[in-house]
């Protein structure tokens, strides 16, 4: 079992600023390494982690992986990127931070070519103006505010998928039970050309998260897991 990376230099103060990792960032830890050899295989080179906050999941790819990767590390809050920073010094993976909305400013050097993509995003379901405020204030609360159905961030990610994945990458996502994973599994396939599987899925509190993985579909060699 890998160990939860080391985040003993971040202080309540930066948890006051920066999501602290908590039941979802939990299962998406237990979903990679329960794909772990399958991540191996796809021998990943590029890296891309949307919404980093403390930096926890990219140290940990860091010790499924190595350093034969690049982990860039993007969010739109800028304590979350100094967190993400730190976290990468102090476990010893060199993380790259770059505060900005999913991928702008970067697409175009990473169409086609990012091998691993993975995404806890802000899914609790709110009123969108709530969620397009804090996507604009950028603050702490853009860890959670969705919008409708807690989709309105993960769908602008969903859209640019396709084109963002390497031929033989794979997008990790968390998901709640609200966000529908089955309609958000039909969409993949059917509008993405994408196949989408549940590596995990827990009850955590009143919560119900899913962790789902997504592939080209003329990649879907090998893919276990179950339909959403
Ligand atoms: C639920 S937290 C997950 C943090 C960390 N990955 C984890 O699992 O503990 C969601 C993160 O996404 C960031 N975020 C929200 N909207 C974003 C966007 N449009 N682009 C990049 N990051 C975003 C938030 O600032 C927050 O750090």
């Amino acid at each position: 079992m890998l160990p939860t990376p080391n985040l003993s230099h971040l202080t309540r103060e930066d948890f006051a600023l920066v999501y602290e990792p908590a039941e979802d960032s939990f299962i998406l830890l237990d979903a990679l390494e329960q794909d772990a050899e399958l991540i191996r295989t796809c021998d990943p080179t590029i890296t891309l982690e949307i919404g980093s906050g403390s930096g926890c999941v990219s140290a940990f790819i860091g010790q499924i992986i190595g350093a034969r990767s690049v982990y860039i590390c993007t969010d739109i809050n800028a304590d979350a990127a100094r967190c993400t920073m730190t976290t990468g010094q102090v476990n010893k993976v060199a993380l790259n931070p770059v505060i900005t909305s999913l991928v702008e400013g970067l697409s175009p050097r990473l169409l086609g070519n990012v091998d691993l993509l993975v995404f806890n995003p802000p899914y609790v379901p709110t009123y969108e103006e709530e969620a397009a405020r804090a996507q604009s204030d950028r603050t702490i609360s853009g860890a959670w505010a969705g919008g409708a159905h807690g989709m309105s961030v993960t769908q602008e990610l969903l859209r640019i998928t396709p084109s963002l994945l390497s031929k033989e990458g794979y997008f990790y996502l968390v998901a709640l039970r609200e966000n529908n994973p089955t309609a958000i599994a039909h969409q993949a396939q059917s509008e993405l050309g994408l196949a989408c599987h549940v590596v995990l899925e827990r009850r955590a509190g009143i919560e119900h998260l899913f962790v789902l993985r997504f592939s080209h579909l003329n990649h879907a060699v090998y893919n276990p897991g179950s339909q959403p």
